[in-house]
Order: structure tokens, then C-alpha cells, then sequence
């Protein structure tokens, strides 16, 4: 499966920021705009006069924009005062007009917020916070040297705060190769990171004073709170900070700060392993040692960890089809869609289970509603456990509709199907079925689900085509007369007609 963050763990965060931006109050009155309107006829020119300049890309429609724009607005009323002042615009990217705009600079969902440095020539992703008062402050740092010189320990204690990834050049002298690749790589990677460099390592915290550099440093909230490397090849500093910034173990609860390392976790192609239980429970210690001892085994053989706390995983939760009563439970995911899951275990099971796992010993786990005991409705219930006795070894012709609960078009389509199922019902040979794919995995690769609803076809001797037609009981039936096999009997007796 594609590699990226699941949407259960951007639900949560966003509505993390959401509530947080409830709380500030409307009190903008209608006066002047500090944030500049672009469109694709002045983009270009008002770009091209700025050594920077931030743009957000957004659609009218979209409800995360709406909540973004009055923190947008404050922040570009704070920032035109900064010195030298820093300029935010915007551009309605659903605009027509816009849409070429839009894709240049690879809009894929709004809100999309773009720092253009140096007349629009360097381009990167605003990642800082959707509040005013956090955008405010980093785009003050983003506005600033890529590196900041750390010339006292106040400096220092300023800059390397507890939760976040600060990186530190320690330099003899700044000049030279080292240091010059050191500012172009800070350069590339200001947006993700904070860095700093210093003549003298005594500033540093926890830094021992003996080292003199060429050093980068980089201090992290976990693990060994500390590494070193003394590459200062780009590539290699790249390589350096990506491996060194993901924790052996991820943590995933209610606090925001370790959430921008759930998303580099999610971002990372290995195969991703999830332990969630209760963390106020009092098997919480033991189950985190026994944990990081095994992502210690295995680490580096393309499998990453995370441990969450129940109560921050409801929609995790929700989305792999899981009770709370399962915690504890590992659940592990692989790159090629797959589940892995043992639920209620305890923390000495976690080894043996990795191994086994890593043996290819574990069956994938399937989510599945319970197969209902009654089906007795003219659309029978399909559910990922039934799939294979219902339509794919059911020799009839089964029309099936993949469709989640929340929509609206197949509400529309569920009284038609009820027509339809009616239709059929003195015919045994044809069954009408309706699966729910947001509480059931689809495990047959035939069905390509990518929209709701989604219409399949299967005949009794099983062809599988999707429905494409009208949505209308005419059409369906139409469709269904085309394309059914007829009762076996009948096939039987034809070859004889044609001999
Ligand atoms: C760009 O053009 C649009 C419409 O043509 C206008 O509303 C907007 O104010 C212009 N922006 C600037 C910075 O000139
Ligand atoms: C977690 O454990 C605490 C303490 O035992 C308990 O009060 C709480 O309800 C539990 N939370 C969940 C989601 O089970
Ligand atoms: C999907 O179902 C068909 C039978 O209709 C079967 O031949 C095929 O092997 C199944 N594929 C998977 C991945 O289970």
C-alpha cells in the first residue's frame, strides 16, 4: 500500500489544531487585508519582488481553509511589521484560471502553503503550526539565516529546546568546504529542521567541551539524545539526519509534540509495527521494555515501531476494525497492504510473535464484520468473512455493491437495489448483496474499490465485470439480463440444440 499518513492519524491531529483554533476569538473587524490576493495574472511579478514570500493555494469550498484563514490573516498583520516585513498572499487554486498555477507548484489538497525564496527560485513546503501565533514564529525563523550562530549557552538553550530535533555544526572556523556544505544542506533542509552552528561546543548542552570540529551534532527528545557525524558530504548529512531523527520506538498519544514523528514514521518505507495498550495501566513498563528490546532486534531489517496509547487511538482503532477490549494488541502492516495481528497478548508473547512474523509463520489478519446470523432482506449482507462463500464460490450471478455508511449516492442507490433485489427474488440463481468496506477489508484483487459506491458484477460462472450503467432499476436489471448466466440445466440442453 502506498506509503504515507494514514488517515486515522491525520484525523486526529487535525482535529488537534481544529480545536485549538476554536478557542481564538472573532475579532477581526472588516478593515484592511494583509494578506495579498494573487491570481495567474500577477503570481509571476509579485513573486519575482520578493526574497520571500509564503503562498497558500486554497479552494473555496474547503472547510480546513476557511479555518486556516483567520489565523492566516492575523499572522500577515503581525508580519508586516516584522523587519524587514514578511509577505503572505494567497491564490484560490479551483480558480480555472489558477488550476495551471495550481499544478506547478504541485498542489494535491488544500490548504497547500508554499515559502518561495529568492523571486520565487527556491521553493519549499510550509510544514510549521496553523495557528497565528505559530506561524508567526516560524516564519520568522524561516525568514532568517538557515543557521543560527550559537555564540553563548543562553543562545544555545534558546535554539536546542526538549522536543524537538535541533542540529548543530561545530566548527574551528567558519569557512571551508565542511562548513559551506554544512549552510547548503541547512539551506535545503530549513523547513523540516532547526540548525545552528557554533565555534565553541562548550555552549552546548550536554556537549562535552573537548570537541573542537568539524562536527554536526544532532539532539533529539529520545534514544541516545544525541549523535555525531563527521561527514559533511550533503548526501551523506542528508542520510545522517533522516536515519538518526526516527525514534527506535515512536510514540503516539495526546501529545502534539511527538506527533510530527508518528508522520516520519508513517513516511518511512518499512513495514510498520503498532503496539497499542493503556499507558496508565500497570503492565504499561513492562510492555514498553519487552517492546524496545525487540525494535532493537530488529532494527534496520525494514521494520519501524510504535508504541500508542489507547487513548488517543480511537480512530486507529476504527479504521483497522478493532475493539478497545483487544489491548493490548500489535498489529503490523507491510507495504504490500497486509495485516498482522496478535490482540490481548502479553508482553512476553511480543518476541516469540515478532519472530514468527519475521518467519512468515503469521496469517495476515482480515477485517471482517460478523457474518449475520439472519440475511432474510431482499439485498443480502455481504462482509469480507462471507465473500468467498457468497459471491466468488457461489456459482450465481451475484450484483454487489461495495458502499460505506457515510455515503450519499448510495443511499440514493440502496431503495433502487431493494427494487431490484425484489425483482429477483423468485430467481435463486441471482442474488443482490451489499458490503460495507469500511468495516470489511475487500481481500479479492478483482474488486478495485477506489470510490463509493462501487458496483461489481460476478456471473455464476464467474466473470467479473463492474456495473458502469444508469442507476435506475431499468437499468440494472437490463444489465444484469445481459450479462447472467442462465441456470445450469439450460446450459446443458444447449450444446445438444446445436449439434
Ligand atoms: C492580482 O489580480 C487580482 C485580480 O485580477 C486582484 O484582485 C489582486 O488584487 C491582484 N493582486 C496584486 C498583488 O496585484
Ligand atoms: C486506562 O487505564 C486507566 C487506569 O487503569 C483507566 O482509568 C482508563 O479508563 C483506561 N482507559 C481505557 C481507554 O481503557
Ligand atoms: C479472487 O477470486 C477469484 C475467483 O473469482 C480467484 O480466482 C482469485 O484467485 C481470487 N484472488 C485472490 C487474490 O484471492
Amino acid at each position: 500500500m502506498a506509503v504515507g499518513v494514514p488517515i486515522w492519524f491525520s484525523l486526529l491531529v487535525l482535529t488537534a489544531v481544529a480545536s485549538s483554533l476554536a478557542q481564538i476569538s472573532a475579532e477581526e473587524t472588516e478593515s484592511k487585508e494583509f494578506v495579498l490576493t494573487l491570481d495567474n495574472s500577477n503570481f509571476s511579478d509579485t513573486v519575482s519582488k520578493h526574497k520571500f514570500i509564503v503562498v497558500e493555494f486554497y479552494a473555496p469550498w474547503c472547510g480546513h481553509c476557511k479555518k486556516l484563514a483567520p489565523e492566516y490573516e492575523k499572522a500577515a498583520s503581525i508580519l508586516s511589521s516584522h523587519d524587514p516585513p514578511i509577505v503572505l498572499a494567497k491564490v484560490d487554486a479551483n480558480e480555472e484560471a489558477n488550476k495551471e498555477l495550481a499544478n506547478q507548484h504541485e498542489v494535491r489538497g488544500y490548504p497547500t502553503v508554499k515559502i518561495l525564496r529568492n523571486e520565487g527560485k527556491v521553493i519549499q513546503e510550509y510544514k510549521g503550526p496553523r495557528d497565528a501565533d505559530g506561524i508567526v514564529d516560524y516564519l520568522k525563523k524561516q525568514s532568517g539565516p538557515a543557521s543560527a550562530e550559537i555564540k553563548s549557552a543562553e543562545d544555545a538553550s534558546s535554539l536546542i529546546e526538549d522536543k524537538k530535533i535541533v542540529i548543530v555544526g561545530v566548527f574551528p572556523k567558519f569557512s571551508g568546504e565542511e562548513f559551506e556544505n554544512y549552510i547548503a544542506f541547512a539551506e535545503k533542509l530549513r523547513s523540516d529542521y532547526e540548525f545552528g552552528h557554533t565555534l565553541n561546543a562548550k555552549h552546548l548542552p550536554r556537549g562535552e567541551s573537548s570537541v573542537s570540529g568539524p562536527l554536526v551534532r544532532l539532539f533529539k527528545p529520545f534514544d541516545e539524545l544525541f549523535v555525531d557525524s563527521q561527514d559533511f558530504n550533503v548526501e551523506a548529512l542528508e542520510k545522517f539526519v533522516q536515519e538518526s531523527s526516527v525514534p527506535l520506538v515512536t510514540v503516539f498519544n495526546n501529545d502534539p509534540s511527538n506527533h510530527p514523528f508518528v508522520v516520519k514514521f508513517f513516511n518511512t518505507p518499512d513495514a510498520k509495527a503498532m503496539l497499542f495498550m493503556n499507558f496508565s495501566s500497570e503492565a504499561a513498563d513492562s510492555f514498553k521494555s519487552k517492546y524496545r528490546e525487540v525494535a532493537e532486534k530488529y532494527r534496520g531489517t525494514g521494520i519501524s515501531f510504535l508504541l500508542g496509547d489507547v487513548e488517543a487511538s480511537q480512530n486507529a482503532f476504527e479504521y483497522f476494525g478493532l475493539q478497545d477490549s483487544q489491548a493490548p494488541l500489535v498489529i503490523i502492516q507491510t507495504n504490500d497492504g497486509k495485516k498482522y495481528l496478535n490482540a490481548n497478548l502479553e508482553s512476553d508473547h511480543i518476541a516469540p510473535w515478532m519472530q514468527d512474523f519475521k518467519e512468515g509463520k503469521v496469517r495476515p489478519f482480515i477485517k471482517s464484520e460478523v457474518i449475520p446470523a439472519e440475511n432474510n432482506e431482499p439485498v443480502k449482507v455481504v462482509v469480507a468473512d462471507s465473500l468467498e462463500d457468497m459471491v466468488l464460490n457461489s456459482k450465481k450471478n451475484v450484483l454487489l455493491e461495495f458502499y460505506a455508511p457515510w455515503c450519499g449516492h448510495c443511499k440514493k442507490l440502496a431503495p433502487i437495489l431493494d427494487e431490484v433485489a425484489v425483482h429477483y427474488e423468485k430467481e435463486a440463481d441471482v442474488v443482490i448483496a451489499k458490503f460495507d468496506a469500511t468495516a470489511n477489508d475487500i481481500t479479492n484483487d478483482s474488486f478495485n474499490v477506489q470510490g463509493f459506491p462501487t458496483v461489481y458484477f460476478r456471473s455464476a460462472s464467474g466473470k467479473i465485470s463492474s456495473y458502469e450503467g444508469g442507476r435506475t432499476k431499468e437499468d440494472i436489471i437490463d444489465f444484469i439480463e445481459k450479462n447472467r448466466d442462465k441456470a445450469a440445466h439450460q446450459e446443458s440442453e444447449s450444446p445438444k440444440d446445436e449439434l
